[in-house]
């Protein structure tokens, strides 16, 4: 065979078993859905919306009307506590008889008063960096350890292309997301023979729940403005993206951070 053809079996995640942390709505759950549409299990996580992270995992488990195990299950975990994170491997293990092949952390805050560093409260900068960056620090130590070995083993971060974009107001969260983008690339070079590959996706402006928080008509326009496509970004503008990373296909890159924003920054 032409070694310069790329195998379609590379692109596909069949019975791959994957986590995606914040899939029970947003960018999370958009993320979810594809790794499930490439073959992949799914390990749907939610910090406290049960009803819509179930929502998710029927989603995906009524498009396989003839399977008999479930291909996606639904686990509550605060990506905050180490015993938590812990859970959504030994579900998944248990569960799907498979170690993990793929970690997706998705779960994040804002603070949706987008506030000055002078006005920022030391309780809201603490809960931005505990979910952000703890949170991914803890899934990627948890993802470092018990990942598959000797190939498809994937973290993917989804930091912020805010790290970019520095705009005031953003300053604890751009912080928090610029330590993950630090840590995944030393993170990468730490799994040196594994396999596993640590790559960030850093999303621009995308419409969800999340973004919409707080934000008047105006600056909502304003960043449409800024954007050279014209329009916000969508859940579907990031899902492939991070659908790539998770195959075999996308095993040279590794210790990178991806910018999906339409070319805000
Ligand atoms: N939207 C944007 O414009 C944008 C731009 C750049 C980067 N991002 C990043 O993309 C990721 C997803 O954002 P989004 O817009 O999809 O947000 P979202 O719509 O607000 O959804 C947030 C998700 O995270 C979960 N979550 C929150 N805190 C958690 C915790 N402590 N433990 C576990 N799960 C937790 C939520 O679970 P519940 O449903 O149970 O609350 C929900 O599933 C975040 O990391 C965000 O920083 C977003």
């Amino acid at each position: 065979m032409d070694a310069s053809r790329t195998n379609p079996s590379s692109l596909s995640l069949l019975d791959r078993v994957a986590i995606v942390t914040g899939s029970s709505r947003g960018i999370g759950k958009a993320i979810a859905v594809h790794l499930a549409t490439l073959g992949a299990k799914l390990v749907i996580n939610y910090s406290s919306n049960r009803d819509q992270a179930q929502l998710v995992a029927q989603e995906i488990n009524s498009s396989f009307p003839h399977n008999h195990s479930p291909r996606a299950i639904t686990v509550q975990a605060n990506v905050s506590d180490p015993a938590h994170v812990k859970s959504l491997f030994d579900e998944a293990e248990t569960v799907f008889g498979s170690p993990v092949h793929v970690l997706v952390n998705s779960a994040g805050v804002v603070d949706s008063k987008y506030p000055s560093i002078a006005n920022t409260s030391l309780e809201d900068f603490d809960l931005t960096f505990s979910v952000n960056t703890r949170g991914a620090f803890l899934c990627s130590k948890e993802a470092a350890n018990r990942l598959k070995r000797g190939g498809g083993g994937r973290i993917i971060l989804v930091s912020s292309s805010m790290v970019g974009g520095l705009k005031p107001g953003f300053g604890a969260y751009a912080a928090s997301k610029a330590a993950v983008e630090t840590m995944v690339k030393i993170l990468a070079k730490e799994l040196k023979g594994t396999g596993i590959t640590a790559n960030c996706v850093a999303p621009g402006p995308i419409a969800t729940e999340m973004f919409f928080s707080g934000r008047s008509e105006e600056l909502i326009r304003k960043n449409i403005e800024e954007c050279p496509l014209g329009r916000l970004g969508e859940t579907k503008d990031i899902a492939p993206v991070v659908g790539f990373l998770a195959t075999d296909a996308s095993e040279w890159i590794n210790g990178q951070v991806i910018r999906a924003n339409g070319g805000y920054v």
